[in-house]
């Protein structure tokens, strides 16, 4: 693999490519189907990983078998770092890919001297994880503030600005995100979040067509 791809790569920015070069050495590159478990919530874990191309998703489960989405990690995105600074080196979450996915993986003790030697990859790493706490954060207060229909739709206004295209009237366009993640990343059910859809529609805010779903009257 080429030090181009982590050059794009913001935990890295920065580094010189003979430092580039000496992470490749280290790590390995390795392409997992859709629907892989790559570990569970509590298993030991000495790894980074850098996702390269796909997604994958962060749940805790419920002993019921619910599942609460945590975060979903795409390109140039890390995970697995948490077990990392955990004295007994456990997963804080279990981690499965939602596509085929190309992850980069990096030992756990390599890194670790890295951060010692690269001051800049250790505040790379800090402002990711404030970023992370923040969001935990804000998902919290959703919770505990907002009705399952509200919740829905500041769901797919996150998801519209990171991943649609916004259309010359200010609306944006998204892929319709099934209803189980919607569910799974809001703490509800799949029936209730169909329910809100089918509100937030009936109240013009959102329409679908097809696999596309129109968020009206966002501001830019
Ligand atoms: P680790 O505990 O090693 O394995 C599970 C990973 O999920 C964890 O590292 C983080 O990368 C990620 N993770 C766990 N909790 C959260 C959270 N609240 N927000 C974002 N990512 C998380």
């Amino acid at each position: 693999m080429e030090t181009s791809v982590l050059r794009s790569v913001p935990l890295f920015a920065g580094l010189s490519p003979k430092h580039l070069e000496s992470i490749l050495a280290v790590s390995q590159t390795q392409v997992f189907p859709k629907d892989t478990r790559l570990f569970g919530q509590g298993d030991r874990g000495e790894s980074l990983f850098l996702v390269l191309s796909g997604r994958v998703k962060a749940v805790l489960l419920a002993e019921d078998g619910r599942e609460l989405i945590l975060a979903i990690f795409g390109p140039g995105e890390i995970f697995g770092e948490m077990a990392l600074f955990d004295p007994d080196e456990r997963r804080t979450a279990t981690v499965v890919t939602v596509e085929t996915t190309t992850l980069l993986t990096l030992s756990g003790k390599e890194f670790m001297a890295m951060l010692g030697d690269h001051p800049a990859i250790a505040q790379s790493l800090l402002r990711t994880l404030t970023q992370r706490l923040k969001d935990s954060s804000s998902r919290i207060a959703n919770l505990i503030f907002l009705d399952t229909y509200s919740r829905v739709g500041t769901y797919l206004v996150k998801m519209g600005e990171q991943q649609g295209r916004r259309l010359a009237d200010g609306s944006l366009v998204l892929t319709r995100p099934p209803q189980q993640d919607i569910a799974e990343y809001i703490g509800s059910s799949r029936e209730t979040v169909s329910r809100a859809l089918k509100e937030l529609e009936h109240q013009g805010l959102i329409r679908v067509i097809g696999k596309k779903v129109i968020l009206h009257r966002i501001k830019a």
